[in-house]
């Protein structure tokens, strides 16, 4: 064998015996075979460049050195992995602690009140219509009757982007959507986000809203009436009172602001509902014939109602949830804390 394939068959026999060492005994045998200063294999390595061909010399000092600095540095990796394996591990775990259970995920309360809705209306046969969240001024303002410049675009708090584009204040838009589409008889329900520049303790930027729609021949002020006290009294319970106040809207017309008796106080006065026993729930009223109109359907033989009312409110009422942010913090807790 030449001395430079020794030196390699060397190497791999290193590697070899270090592979088998497992305790601090062994390492220390391991370190006298290859690095002791008599019998040493290294220094008899060293020691034998005197015997090398002298054309050979530089390759061998060389693959020596190599070797050296291998059977170094594999000590002290062996050394460090020993010390460190020494610490007992195994006698540090406590068996008898209980395991650290994964948070099981449930539905969110805003979701939960979303999926309520829908089921109650779809009962009354209305399916559920999409619409953009990026809205233009036509169909957030305009095509709602809000004229441009009007004092009633100030309720809505607009987020503006660029190009005449906007976030939605309401899920409104959908109607216009909808009733530009779809010929009557119309029955919908549009449930998204809505956003305006707000931030309270019950008001957050980004929030939620369930619309509905019915248009129609012979669709009146009552239909509207009853179809509402249906609705509120299965979403907030039987014993639930509805009560309906004139309002303004420039959508709708007459328009309508609809309380429900207090769902902490069942209407005795608190400070959730400020001492009135109402709550203040929804909005609603006939879809303005300018808006029909708008949307290419006679307002001569065609009328409709309307009506869009906050999610997140009535989650929070439901759930008593005092800050509108904690509905939207994805903390984990607030799951388990509204578990039904
Ligand atoms: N879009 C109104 C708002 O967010 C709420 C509303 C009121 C919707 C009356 C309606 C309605 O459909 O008829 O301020």
């Amino acid at each position: 064998m030449s001395p430079l394939t020794e030196l390699a068959e060397l190497s791999r026999q290193f590697e070899a015996e270090a592979a088998e060492v497992a305790d601090p005994a062994a390492w220390e045998e391991l370190r006298i075979r290859w690095l002791g200063r008599k019998q040493g294999i290294v220094r008899a390595r060293l020691a034998a460049f005197k015997e090398v061909p002298p054309e050979e010399r530089r390759d061998y000092g060389q693959a020596v050195n190599r070797l050296k600095e291998q059977v170094e540095s594999g000590l002290a990796d062996l050394e460090s992995r020993l010390t460190t394996a020494a610490v007992p591990v195994v006698e540090a775990v406590d068996v008898t602690l209980p395991g650290r259970r994964p948070m099981i995920g449930s539905i969110h309360p805003v979701s939960r009140v979303a999926a309520d809705v829908v089921e109650i209306f779809d009962g009354l046969g209305y399916s559920v219509a999409e619409g953009p969240e990026i809205e233009t001024d036509y169909y957030n303002f305009e095509a709602l009757n809000f004229p441009p410049d009007h004092p009633a675009r100030d309720t809505q708090d607009t987020f503006f982007l660029r190009d005449e584009r906007l976030l939605r204040t309401h899920t409104s838009p959908v109607q216009i959507r909808t009733m530009k589409e779809r010929r009557p008889p119309i029955r919908i329900l549009c449930l998204g986000k809505t956003f305006r520049h707000d931030n309270d303790l019950r008001h957050s930027p980004m929030f939620h809203q369930v619309e509905g729609l019915a248009v129609a021949e012979g669709i009146t002020f009552g239909h509207l009436k009853g179809t509402l006290y249906a609705f509120l009294k299965r979403l907030f319970g039987p014993e639930t009172e509805v009560r309906l106040r004139p309002s303004f809207f420039p959508f709708t017309e007459p328009s309508a602001e609809v309380d429900v008796t207090c769902t902490f106080c069942h209407g005795d006065g608190c400070q959730t509902c400020s001492q009135t026993g109402w709550m203040e729930i929804l909005g609603a009223g006939m879809v303005d014939p300018r808006v029909l109109e708008g949307c290419g359907i006679d307002p001569d033989r065609y009328s409709g109602f309307a009506f869009g009312m906050g999610l997140d409110r009535v989650a929070m009422n439901r759930y008593g949830i005092p800050n509108i942010r904690v509905l939207f913090d994805n903390d984990e807790r607030l799951l388990r804390q509204v578990k039904r």
